[in-house]
């Protein structure tokens, strides 16, 4: 270790390559920035906390809507700043922008010296290596010397299963990608385009992260993928992996995220209501209500076989909490197609929705068509979409009031000094007082309700009061 600064702000630097990652976007990103820091932790790169006075600087993106572009854009053009003070820093972008825009987005930023996308993670050690040296040499007079090192390569076969991920020990929850890609070419979604094809881990391999993971102290495992329940290894389909994730001791709860409604087999609506272990919980998009307008987006399901669905997961699940994701203001959607949008939000009452205006993008088949409704139409739609919503998952929670749910703590409430928040089986936040110790599941019993919190007391909460330092 180098010191670096001077006086007390001083801190400890590392003496090999330091590299601070920035990620936007979906959980698939957050356990990508795990894998990344773990491969490139095992070439010699040190992770640090700030940009200040990092080697590499390195955004993980997202290219789902223009506003997440836009966003990583802005915080391009900041960090180019940084590089002009220090010419031999590295600033790079990776993930789904990466491989939307490739070598167009140096145009956009010409700082840019490394672009790497989903599935060249790699090579990242050798680019980033690569970028560093010829950074160094900055200031010769060739001119392809700051030409960016790019990567956009997809390859069908990458899962990374024999990657090392840098892992946080004692976390109480486990995100595990165990499929990346996506086949179905909804057409509105860049995800295929910038993600490649479906590929999934060996079920070898899922269930040794899952073993690492207890290991480590998690007590819930989150399943990851693009269309997660189309998981496939061999004769292992995605109901099968979970009832042998089961039988692993010490993970208490499984959860999976995102499920294509067309991918729900009667095996997995089953294991849903057989397998204790997990979690009465489904986030299952479902777009609109309209099946004009499911139709033009090529979903692969009417409303009423999805209505069919969520009566037979709610018929096999007790006490299921449902979330979905909506499109507002897509080609052509009428005011009549948005109205049973609305109703059909009202009628499935979910516990959660995630409310999405549409964004063009490129070079999906929505893309070719006119951008129909106009902007302040689209905005109208969501704000009101958004208080509809409101008002169903305020009464939603409210149904918990005076009832006492099993609490998975996670560690300090981050708004309430004094007070802990853990989640329910539903995936529901719960604040209550005291210092539990993450990783314990206790009863806790609600007493108020907001619409995405619920308050409550554990009446064992003193129990633990003598060992607030298990609390990591
Ligand atoms: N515009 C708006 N929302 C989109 N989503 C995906 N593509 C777009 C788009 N072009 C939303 C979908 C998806 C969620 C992850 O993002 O609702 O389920
Ligand atoms: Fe995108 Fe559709 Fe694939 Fe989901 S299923 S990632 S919305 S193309």
């Amino acid at each position: 270790m180098r010191v670096a600064g001077r006086g007390p702000a001083a801190i400890l630097w590392p003496a090999v390559p330091a590299i601070y990652i920035e990620t936007y976007g979906c959980q698939m990103n957050l356990a990508d920035t795990e894998l990344i820091l773990g491969h490139v932790g095992a070439h010699g790169y040190a992770m640090v906390p700030t940009p200040d006075r990092a080697d590499v600087v390195l955004l993980n993106t997202c290219a789902i809507r223009e506003r997440a572009e836009e966003r990583v854009v802005g915080r391009l053009t900041d960090l180019a700043r940084l590089k002009r003070e220090r010419p031999e820093l590295v600033l790079g972008v990776c993930g789904c922008m990466a491989q939307h825009h490739r070598s167009h987005l140096t145009a956009r930023v010409p700082a840019l010296d490394v672009v790497v996308g989903p599935d060249a993670y790699r090579r990242l050690p050798a680019l980033l290596d690569a970028a560093r040296r010829r950074s160094a040499a900055r200031g010769t007079p060739r001119a392809t010397l700051d030409d960016p090192l790019i990567d956009v390569r997809l390859d069908p076969d990458e899962t990374y299963a024999d990657l090392p991920a840098a892992r946080r020990d004692g976390a109480v929850r486990a995100w595990v990608t165990i499929m990346r890609g996506c086949d179905k070419f909804c057409t509105f979604c860049v995800v295929p385009f910038v993600r490649g094809r479906e590929r999934s881990l060996p079920a070898d391999a899922v269930l040794a992260e899952v073993r690492a993971a207890a290991a480590r102290g998690a007590r819930e495992v989150v399943f990851l993928g693009q269309t997660v329940n189309a998981y496939r290894d061999d004769a292992c389909d995605f109901a099968t992996l979970l009832a042998r994730v089961s039988e692993i001791p010490g993970i208490a709860r499984l959860r999976f995220t995102s499920p294509h409604p067309s991918d729900m087999s009667d095996a997995l609506v089953r294991a849903m209501g057989t397998i204790p272990a997990v979690a009465p919980q489904l986030h299952l998009p479902v777009q609109s209500g309209s099946d004009a307008v499911l139709g033009r987006m090529a979903r692969g399901y009417t409303v009423a076989q999805y209505r069919d669905l969520v009566d037979r997961l709610r018929a096999t699940v007790p006490e299921l909490a449902l979330s979905t994701d909506v499109i507002v203001g897509f080609p052509e959607e009428s005011p009549a197609d948005f109205d049973a949008t609305c109703r059909l939000l009202e009628e499935i009452g979910y516990d959660q929705a995630f409310l999405f205006k549409y964004s063009r993008r490129t070079p999906t088949r929505a893309a070719r068509w006119p951008d129909s409704v106009p902007e302040d139409e689209k905005s109208r739609r969501l704000t009101h979409l958004i208080a509809l919503q409101e008002g169903i998952s305020a009464a939603r929670n409210q149904r918990w009031v005076g009832r006492t749910v099993e609490v998975l703590v996670e560690g300090p409430a981050r708004r309430s000094p004094g007070h802990v928040a853990g989640k329910t089986p539903q995936f529901t936040t719960v604040v209550l007082p005291g210092d539990v110790p993450a990783g314990m599941l206790v009863p806790v019993d609600v007493t108020a309700a907001t619409a995405h919190t619920l308050l409550g007391e554990a009446p064992l909460t003193g129990r633990y009061r003598e060992t607030p330092a298990a609390a990591d």
